[in-house]
């Protein structure tokens, strides 16, 4: 294998190479439980120049993004030893700590479905929670995933950190069989992954929150169909 040459990358190349990946190893992505670690070979790939249909070899280590300047990111689940960094972290990029205390409350719940942080340097620059949720309806209750808090630290905003923590917990999600998503934030950030406002599919938050605040997408074609009600 040629070892990765961070120097030469960017993250548009990066996220160019890992769509070049998904196409090389269709099939294959969907049937393997380390389908995620995928995305750091592809890095090696691009490399290689394999082509489609070429077998890959999968590695439980995590996703290795490449940041803007060249910069190497790992992408993995948290681990105990993260805790501490997580609420530093969070803090930081929301100014106060009722976040933090959110995912504090969530890990301590056993509600953390999933729980990712980015690794640069062994440094924890970021993270996002993924917990359940449901959505009540009058036919019945489905259980969704919600997702956030989520956070990066102020200086490695903006080099495509946030973007690649959503895209690998959704792969993850898919991969596990989740349907349904839901998110409260940025109505300018979260469409770039598919969200849409949840009233068009009939879907409300039980708080109070802007309208176009609330958002909600499908993991899996057809997972909102006859889905509506009151998300709790
Ligand atoms: C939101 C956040 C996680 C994004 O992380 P990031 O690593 O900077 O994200 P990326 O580099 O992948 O994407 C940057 C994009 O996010 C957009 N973005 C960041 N904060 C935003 C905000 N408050 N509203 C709208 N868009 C925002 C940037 O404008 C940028 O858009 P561009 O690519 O069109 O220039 C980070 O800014 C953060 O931690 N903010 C403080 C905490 C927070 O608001 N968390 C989310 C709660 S919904």
């Amino acid at each position: 294998m040629v070892a990765p040459t961070p120097a030469a990358c960017h993250i548009t190349q990066h996220l160019a190479c890992r769509r070049q990946i998904h196409r090389a190893t269709q099939g294959r992505l969907n049937r393997s439980p380390t389908a995620r670690h995928v995305r750091l070979d592809c890095f090696v790939i691009t490399e290689q120049s394999l082509k489609c249909g070429d077998i890959v070899e999968c590695k439980p280590i995590g996703l290795v993004i490449a940041a803007e300047g060249g910069v190497m990111v790992s992408i993995r689940e948290e681990q105990q030893t993260d805790h501490e960094s997580i609420d530093a972290v969070i803090i930081e990029a929301f100014g106060n700590r009722s976040e933090a205390d959110l995912v504090d409350r969530l890990r301590k719940s056993r509600q953390l479905t999933l729980s990712l942080v980015a690794v640069d340097d062994s440094e924890v620059v970021g993270h996002v929670a993924f917990s359940p949720v449901t959505i009540h309806s009058e036919g019945g209750n489905r259980q969704a995933i919600g997702l956030g808090p989520m956070a990066v630290r102020p200086a490695s905003q903006r080099s495509g950190i946030g973007s690649e923590l959503i895209h690998c917990g959704l792969d993850m999600l898919r991969e596990r069989g989740d349907g349904i998503v839901v998110v409260l934030g940025h109505p300018e950030y979260y469409p770039r992954f598919g969200f849409e406002r949840s009233t068009k599919r009939g879907i409300k938050w039980e708080h109070d929150a802007p309208e176009e605040a609330f958002m909600v997408m499908e993991l899996q074609e057809g997972a909102l169909r006859g889905v509506s009600g009151t998300v709790r």
